[in-house]
C-alpha cells in the first residue's frame, strides 16, 4: 500500500495531492466544483494521462451535483458545457476526452427518464473509471513484468507511476511488478526537462517503493545505452493512434531513436483508454504548447537572459516503427500495430 494517494472522492468533493509541490511537500487540495477541477488539471496540480481522465470524471460528478434543474434538456446542455471546459484544459492526452465522453453517453441516455437518477449515475461512472484504471494497471504490471529477465536495467522518461494514474502506475507499474519478481537491477530515470517529472516525481515514487535507481539528465540516455547498461526502455503514453504512433512527454521520441540505434527494445505501457482509434497516425495528434518561460528556468530559477525566445511543445510523437511492444491490460501488442491494435482494443464508446 502507498502512503499517499493521487486522487480520491470523499465528502462530496475531490482531493488530490498537489504534484507541483513534490518532492518537497506532500500537501492535498480539495475541489468542490468542476471549474476547480479544470483549474487543477490546467495548472498541473494533477497530471499524467489516466489521472487527468479520472479527475475529469469526478469534475463531471461535481457539476452534476451542482445543477439544480429537473429539466433533462437543460441538464444535458450544462453537463456538455462542463465536459467541453474540461476537455479544453489539456489537448494531447486522450484519456480526458475519453472519460468525458463516457460520462456524457450515460447522461444523454438516462437524463430523459429522470435527472436525479442520471446525477447519481455520473458519480458511479466516475468511480468506476478510477477502479477500472487500477485493475488495468495491475494487469499491465503482471503481463509486462514477464518481458524482463533477471538483473535487467530499464530506462524511463517522465512520470508514469501512481501519480499519473488512479493507483499503481503504467510504465512504473510494470517496473514495480518486475522488481517484485526480482527482475530489476536498476532504473535509469530521465530528469525530463523542462518540467522535471522524472527528477521530481518518478525519483520520489521509486524511492518510496525501494526500487534502485539513478537519476540522469536527458542528454545522458544515449551514453548509457551505448555502454550496454540499459536493457529496455519503458514509458507511458498520452495518446496512441490506430497505427501505433505514440504521443508522450517531450523527449520520448529522442529516447526511442537512441534505443533503436543501440538495439535496446523500447516499450510503451498504456491502458485501452489511451488509444484513439479515430486518429489514423501520429500526425493528427495535437501537441500541447505550454508556457515557453519554463524552458528559460530550471527548478524555479531563471537560467537564460530575460526576454530569450523559447519554445515548449509538452509532448512529441514516437513513430510506431521505433516501438517493440505496447503493454495493455489485454496483453502485449506487437508490430504491425495497425493489426494488433484493431484486434485487441475495443472501439471507443
Ligand atoms: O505533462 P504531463 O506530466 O501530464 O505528461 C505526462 C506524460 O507524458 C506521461 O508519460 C503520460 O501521461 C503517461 S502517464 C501514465
Amino acid at each position: 500500500m502507498s502512503d499517499f494517494f493521487t486522487i480520491r472522492w470523499s465528502d462530496s468533493s475531490v482531493a488530490m495531492i498537489d504534484q507541483r509541490l513534490l518532492p518537497h511537500r506532500e500537501a492535498y487540495r480539495r475541489y468542490k466544483s468542476c471549474e476547480g477541477v479544470a483549474g487543477a488539471i490546467r495548472s498541473m496540480v494533477i497530471r499524467g494521462a489516466p489521472a487527468i481522465g479520472i479527475a475529469a470524471g469526478f469534475g463531471m460528478a461535481l457539476e452534476a451535483r451542482s445543477i439544480r434543474t429537473r429539466d433533462a434538456g437543460e441538464f444535458v446542455d450544462r453537463m456538455r458545457a462542463a465536459g467541453d471546459m474540461l476537455v479544453a484544459t489539456r489537448p494531447t492526452a486522450i484519456n480526458l476526452a475519453w472519460a468525458v465522453r463516457r460520462v456524457m453517453a450515460l447522461v444523454e441516455k438516462h437524463a430523459p427518464s429522470g435527472v436525479d437518477a442520471a446525477r447519481r449515475l455520473v458519480l458511479r461512472e466516475a468511480r468506476r473509471i478510477m477502479r477500472e484504471d487500477e485493475v488495468a494497471n495491475r494487469r499491465m504490471g503482471r503481463r509486462g513484468a514477464l518481458l524482463f529477465s533477471k538483473g535487467s536495467s530499464v530506462l524511463t522518461h517522465c512520470n508514469a507511476g501512481a501519480l499519473a494514474v488512479g493507483a499503481y502506475g503504467t510504465a512504473i507499474g510494470v517496473i514495480r511488478a518486475a522488481h517484485e519478481a526480482g527482475r530489476i537491477k536498476c532504473v535509469f530515470v530521465d530528469e525530463t526537462r523542462p518540467y522535471l517529472q522524472g527528477a521530481r516525481l518518478t525519483a520520489w515514487e521509486l524511492k518510496k517503493l525501494g526500487i534502485p535507481h539513478f537519476l540522469i539528465t536527458d542528454s545522458m540516455a544515449g551514453h548509457f545505452m551505448q555502454r550496454g547498461e540499459v536493457d529496455a526502455v519503458m514509458t507511458g503514453a498520452d495518446r496512441i493512434a490506430a497505427n501505433g504512433d505514440t504521443a508522450n512527454k517531450i523527449g520520448t521520441y529522442s529516447v526511442a531513436v537512441l534505443a533503436k540505434e543501440n538495439r535496446v527494445p523500447f516499450f510503451v505501457a498504456a491502458p485501452a483508454s489511451t488509444f484513439d482509434l479515430s486518429v489514423p497516425s501520429g500526425e493528427s495528434i495535437p501537441v500541447e504548447e505550454r508556457d515557453p518561460d519554463e524552458v528559460c528556468c530550471a527548478g524555479g530559477r531563471r537560467i537564460a537572459p530575460h526576454g530569450t525566445p523559447a519554445r515548449y511543445p509538452a509532448f512529441d510523437v514516437t513513430p510506431a516503427r521505433y516501438i517493440a511492444g505496447i503493454i495493455t491490460e489485454f496483453g502485449v501488442l506487437r508490430p504491425p500495430f495497425g493489426v494488433s491494435i484493431a484486434r485487441v482494443i475495443p472501439r471507443q464508446r
